[in-house]
């Protein structure tokens, strides 16, 4: 039994176990596990390195179309390119509809924008911003039932935000169809009076957008998005957790038994409002919704993340650079934080962040790390046990990580197009050296050695953790 390749002697890890074992990879699949495989074409030792399931990110942003003249800094070719240096394989961007125009419309777009240049594989939530009957009656089904099983709904934004209606309609075909939302749970009208005081005060620094935006507003909207739920009977992940207050909400309603999910980001543990800055610009750089709190509330986030409130780390990268005309400068340097095109990147440090500060300081173990990073993304999006576990018939995505190497991040050593990291000196312990999609090496020791376009599309199944409480049921996984 020959195998065009073979991983030997490093320690496999996965959401329960970790292991010796050699991984014979054939046809881009993992074939076995074992000790002492036979040959393959190719070998790697893999002796004091961890073998890693390829990361899943469940929250990017590539290339989205912003709805005024800013542009994201990164595409699929640069943010995949970004993402395979940090060990994630497999992404997942948003397909946004655009108000008064069709889903369908933004996912052709999409994918024409997509077109020859992932470098690993990807797959697409949608956005919905305009649920017309047109959406509800047959868009939205038929595109679920294509393999886009999983959309985002925002209750902020002006361009996006729905109403308590509208979400409870677009909620509603969630549950008949089983696909999984994602709700940016932020009051808007708390947000756009605050905003609008601020800005009567002359108080329009970057770090205003922090102020504007405070952890009651995350608070309601979350309490609102779980009750809603509540009403329809169907699970809802919460995105980008930022605080202690959401997080009371979620562990309130996960002690009642409902379904609801919670996904947090680097920035929650790493950046707090500070870093939005003083009175200068600087602060630009790490606007993003919701916005970083302080150091109770990173506090919280940790306890959510290792003690089970949250289900999903993910990057929430979305890339503007800092100079140039099109980034957070698009409505120039004294712009009002309201004209401040919100997000960081992230894509490529989100690992190494968590694996050091998570892993090596003791404060989870490795097999949870795995689960928030890989496993539990691609559960809750329809793409396990395909990706996101090292099993036998999984794709061979997989990160070779050495545990002990020190890096200090810096933007230099990034691979994404923005101008800046906001993680910029921190030290990590722990780096991926070697990423494999389908079985082909693409990153070793900082080179690049996958083409563009070499990335697949997947639809996806529709998610288990999905499917409502009172649904009949279990759907087997064969
Ligand atoms: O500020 C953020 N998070 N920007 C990205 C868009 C979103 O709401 O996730
Ligand atoms: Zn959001
Ligand atoms: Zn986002």
């Amino acid at each position: 039994m020959n195998f065009d390749l073979v991983i030997r002697n490093g320690t496999v890890a996965t959401a329960s176990d970790v292991f010796k074992a050699d991984v014979g990879v054939r046809g881009g699949r993992i074939a076995a596990l074992g000790d002492g495989l036979a040959a393959g074409r190719e070998e790697i030792d893999a002796a004091g390195l961890l073998v890693l399931p390829g990361g899943v990110d469940g929250h990017v942003h590539f290339d989205q179309p912003t709805g005024d003249e800013s542009v994201m800094a990164d595409d699929f070719l640069t943010g995949t390119r970004s993402a395979a240096f940090g060990g994630t394989t497999t992404v997942l961007p948003f397909a946004c509809q655009e108000k008064g125009k069709t889903l369908r419309a933004a996912v052709d777009d999409y994918h024409r924008r997509a077109a020859g240049k992932p470098l690993i594989d990807y797959a697409f939530h949608l956005i919905v911003t305009d649920p017309t009957e047109q959406v509800l009656g047959q868009e939205l089904p038929a595109l679920i039932r294509e393999g886009y099983t999983s959309f985002k709904i925002y209750m902020t934004y002006d361009a996006l935000k729905l109403n308590d209606r509208q979400i409870l309609e677009v909620l509603d075909i969630a549950r008949s169809e089983g696909a999984m939302v994602m709700m940016h749970a932020e009051n808007a009208d708390c947000i756009a009076w605050l905003t609008e005081k601020l800005e009567r005060a002359g108080q329009t620094a970057p770090y205003f957008h922090g102020v504007s935006r405070p952890r009651v507003a995350e608070r309601e909207a979350t309490h609102r998005a779980i009750s809603l739920a509540e009403l329809v009977d169907v699970p809802i992940l919460i995105v980008h957790v930022s605080g202690a207050d959401a997080v009371e909400q979620i562990r309130w309603a996960q002690g009642r038994g409902l379904r609801i999910y919670a996904e947090t980001c680097p920035q929650y543990l790493f950046l707090t409002a500070d870093d939005l800055g003083g009175d200068g610009f600087e602060g630009a750089k790490c606007v993003c919704s919701p916005p970083p709190r302080d150091a109770a509330n990173q506090k919280v986030i940790w306890d959510g993340l290792t003690g089970g409130a949250f289900q999903i780390f993910s990057s929430d990268h979305a890339p503007f650079r800092f100079d140039g005309p099109s980034g957070k400068k698009v409505h120039g340097e004294q712009a009002p934080f309201r004209c401040v095109p919100n997000g960081i990147p992230g894509v490529e440090t989100r690992l190494p962040l968590l694996f050091s500060e998570g892993v090596m300081k003791g404060r989870m173990e490795l097999t949870r790390f795995v689960e928030l990073t890989a496993a539990n993304p691609a559960r809750m999006y329809g793409l396990h046990p395909r990706k996101g576990t090292i099993a036998v018939g999984a794709d061979a995505d997989i990160a070779l990580w050495d545990p002990s190497r020190k890096v200090t991040i810096t933007n230099g050593i990034l691979h994404h197009n923005v101008d800046y990291t906001p993680y910029e000196g921190i030290e990590v312990t722990g780096w991926p050296v070697v990423t494999l999609s389908r079985g082909d090496v693409i990153c070793r020791d900082g080179a690049l050695l996958a083409e563009p376009g070499r990335g697949e599309f997947l639809p996806c199944g529709l998610p288990a953790p999905a499917r409502p409480k009172g649904s009949p049921a279990p759907v087997l996984p064969f």
